[in-house]
């Protein structure tokens, strides 16, 4: 049921404050604040470096996980995509920790790469949606995501309750590792307490975000930029749009630009920079000012310090709330969902059953 919405990737990108913040209550502790993963009858101190293996956009979270877990923790992540993690002939070993990513837990490659680990001695973890499905199954710790049923081909819900738990896990790996003290995980955790809120501020933005849609709609490639974890951000902004929108989209990080997709830049090639004020603000701008000087139209979405420190000539701006850059790819992915979604609505595709694609991918 769509409830008041035209289609269920409309009613599940506005389900996200509800399902995040479901999700992030079985792993939160806020009177304590602390952060609490499932038992899982694991040692995590003994980890030496974690395996992450997803497809799609459940991958992209996995990217985005390496950045905080190298961050918070110190132990060194690959990321891989299923369909080539056991083909390189990954070097396994038992210091490992092996993590799955999956809305429906039933990927086929995703499902592979677990069992290959498994069979080699790896403990593997997965941040499962289905519970009842055969990664869920077959995991030696499960780590639930709350989003309920997800119904549109395109993920939207389960990635930002994937990053939801794969940031408690970046936490507990830090404190299992003595990484973090008691005051720096309340912060972290008072962060975390106010992503549904601001995924409530972010929404408010839809009704800007649907006018500049039509702009958008017609053109034939965009680009996405971000650095840090808003890099894997501009990743799924793109994923997102092409395969709804149809339209050519790729992400950057923002500092390989100049490394040659610069040349695409004309006045056609929609740039949509993906920026919250913090430490790797200034550089970015400056990415964005070398697409501006070359006639590209820029989406800007930043938080109000960014939005006055970058200045006008953009073709938009999107503001979000002021948040801490650890969390803001929680919060930033709301502005990146309801920008594919309206420029899909706006060229009449079919939303919810893009062409060519399957909820659920159960050949390799
Ligand atoms: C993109 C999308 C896909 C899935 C991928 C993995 O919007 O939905 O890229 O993320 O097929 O699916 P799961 O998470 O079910 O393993």
């Amino acid at each position: 049921d769509k409830g008041n919405h035209r289609h269920f990737m409309q009613k599940e990108i506005y389900e996200q404050p509800v399902v995040v913040a479901q999700t992030l209550s079985s792993y939160l502790r806020p009177v304590e604040e602390q952060v609490a993963l499932p038992d899982l009858g694991f040692d995590l101190s003994r980890i030496g470096r974690v395996a992450i293996v997803a497809c799609g956009t459940a991958s992209y979270v996995g990217a985005i996980g390496k950045y905080w877990i190298e961050q918070l923790a110190r132990v060194p992540v690959e990321v891989d995509v299923a369909s080539e993690f056991r083909y390189r002939e990954p070097v396994l070993g038992p210091d490992m920790l092996g993590l799955v990513i999956s809305q429906s837990g039933e990927t086929a490659d995703t499902l592979a790469a677990l069992r290959h680990m498994k069979a080699e001695g790896v403990t593997v973890a997965g941040i499962i949606n289905v519970p009842t499905s055969s990664m869920a199954r077959e995991v030696d710790l499960l780590l639930p995501t709350h989003a309920g049923p997800e119904i549109g081909v395109a993920s939207t819900k389960a990635f930002t309750c994937q990053l939801a738990v794969m940031a408690a896990l970046a936490v507990n790996l830090a404190r299992a590792r003595g990484r973090l003290n008691p005051a720096e995980e309340a912060e972290i955790v008072r962060q975390l307490a106010e992503v549904p809120a601001a995924m409530n501020a972010a929404l408010a933005h839809d009704a800007e975000i649907e006018a500049m849609a039509p702009t958008i709609a017609g053109a034939r490639d965009v680009l996405y930029l971000g650095r840090g974890p808003d890099y894997p951000l501009a990743l799924e902004g793109a994923l997102k749009l092409k395969e709804i929108s149809y339209i050519h989209a790729e992400g950057y990080a923002a500092g390989e630009m100049k490394h040659g997709p610069i040349a695409l830049i004309d006045d056609q090639v929609p740039v949509v920079v993906i920026a919250p004020s913090g430490p790797l603000f200034d550089k970015t701008v400056s990415n964005m000012q070398e697409v501006r000087a070359r006639g590209g139209k820029v989406v800007l979405i930043s938080d109000a310090d960014g939005l006055a420190q970058a200045g006008d000539g953009l073709l938009a701006s999107i503001e979000m709330p002021r948040v801490h850059p650890l969390i803001a790819p929680l919060v930033y992915a709301v502005p990146v969902q309801l920008l594919a979604y309206h420029v899909a609505v706006a060229k009449g595709t079919d939303v919810d059953q893009p062409r060519n694609l399957a909820k659920s991918v159960t050949v390799e």
